[in-house]
């Protein structure tokens, strides 16, 4: 089980940018690859993806150089280790790199080696990804535990110019028996968005992860529009079909105010706090992400601690998967859950030990991809494996999305009346009249 040799190239990710394309190989041939992801709106404490910055090419984001650090500096380095050792393996391109955001090697250079070498142990082993995930966290469940889809329907801020300052309207189907019953109803209610909106003058094309993009005057208008959806599914808005967002704060947040362009509002912290209550009053809210700047600690402390009970608060580019940052947050009671991206820590086994430590905690971890995606679907295999409970990948259209979904539903299929949906933990669902 002997790593042998490591090859890269660039390739495209879903808005044609370049991402890079790895593969590492035994010594008897068997090998696998994997494919990095790409962030948007990224948070900037995240470890550093490696671009090219030559004008020349792809407009300075090529990725020749950590495709060259993958050949030339990380396969010598990994050769005759074994494939399986996944700490041994991540602790040694860590060290090589030497900095603590991986500057020098690229974060994409080394996860993508990362997961080709956890892809390539799975199918040494002759099991499936998910499982060998499980085992490298320690875990052994009795049921297979299918993520609950935080599905991206509304796509504004950096994914949609024109649309909302809030970044993703979600819907979580909260009250679905099983996990393809979750992505039916989420497809069905996305679909009666896309005639509620078409009905109303707005076209119906889509942003970077897939959902719908109209240019509305409101941050508040696509919850109505969301409910309309649901009801024209025939489902029944918070018993069956909640409502989550991201808002990615950090874009709208200048000079210690947020500014809500859609709304002409600008807010301070204490105000942003009154109006995420104000909705979460109103509407079936049950899940924010990023609902105040990377650093304000203060405005997720707040929060959490007014509403931490009933709904759950994820840190994304708070935390940027990084444990010393979960650390304080844990200390501080910031949030009650955490966003987890391999690519802002870019390894594997940090980012199992971002999970373990969340876990221990008792904090929720939602599995996440990127606003730039490609076809990889190593993250669905992540959510299952470490029986998260919750996954982000976008909205039901777009391959690079329906890839993680479709995954999924395999995974679902190949292990029938061994799996079970995930339970969304928090309180606060109402019942079939809409009474809390
Ligand atoms: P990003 O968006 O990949 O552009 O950072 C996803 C998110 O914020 O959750
Ligand atoms: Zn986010």
């Amino acid at each position: 089980m002997k790593i042998a040799q490591i090859t890269a190239f660039e390739v495209l990710d879903s808005r044609g940018r370049p991402t890079i394309n790895a593969r590492v190989f035994l010594k008897n041939g068997l090998s696998a690859s994997a494919l990095v992801p790409s962030g948007a709106s990224t948070g900037s404490h995240e470890a550093l993806e490696l671009r090219d910055n030559n004008p020349q090419r792809f407009l300075g984001k090529g990725v020749l150089r950590a495709v060259a650090n993958i050949r030339e500096k990380i396969a010598p380095a990994l050769k005759g280790f074994s494939v399986t050792d996944q700490e041994k393996i991540d602790r040694i391109m860590i060290s090589l790199d030497g900095t603590a955001n991986k500057n020098i090697l690229g974060a994409n250079a080394i996860l993508a080696v990362s997961m080709a070498c956890a892809r390539l142990g799975a199918k040494a082993n002759k099991e499936p990804l998910w499982l060998y995930l499980s085992r490298l966290a320690g875990l052994n469940p009795k049921k297979i535990i299918m993520p609950l889809p935080l599905v991206n329907i509304l796509n504004g801020g950096k994914h949609a110019a024109g649309s909302t300052d809030i970044q993703e309207y979600l819907i979580l189907a909260v009250g679905a028996a099983d996990f393809p019953q979750a992505i039916r109803w989420s497809a069905e209610v996305f679909a009666h968005l896309g005639k509620i909106l078409s009905q109303q003058g707005f076209q119906t094309t889509v942003g970077d992860e897939g959902g719908y993009a109209p240019p509305l005057k409101s941050n508040e208008t696509p919850f109505k529009l969301i409910l309309k959806a649901i009801r024209q599914a025939g489902l029944v808005p918070g018993r069956e079909i909640a409502l989550g967002i991201d808002a990615a704060a950090t874009e709208f947040f200048t000079e210690g105010r947020y500014h809500l362009k859609t709304d002409n509002r600008i807010l301070t912290t204490a105000e942003l706090v009154t109006l995420y209550q104000k909705w979460a009053r109103k509407y079936p809210l049950v899940s924010l992400e990023d609902h105040f700047a990377e650093d304000d600690w203060e405005g997720f402390r707040s929060l959490n601690q007014k509403m931490g009970q009933k709904i759950q608060n994820i840190g994304d580019d708070l935390y940027v998967t990084n444990t010393k940052r979960l650390e304080k947050g844990i200390k501080e009671k910031a949030t009650n859950s955490i966003l987890i991206k391999l690519n802002q820590i870019g390894s594997v086994s940090e980012t199992l030990a971002a999970v373990a430590l969340a876990r221990k905690a008792g904090l929720t971890a939602v599995i996440s991809h990127r606003s730039g995606e490609t076809e990889d679907t190593f993250i669905a295999d992540l959510a299952v494996g470490l029986g998260t409970g919750q996954i982000k990948t976008g909205s039901l259209s777009r391959s690079e999305r329906i890839a993680k979904y479709n995954r999924l539903l395999e995974i679902e299929n190949q292990n029938q009346g061994q799996t079970r949906l995930a339970r969304f933990p928090f309180g606060g669902l109402r019942d079939k009249n809409g009474q809390k």
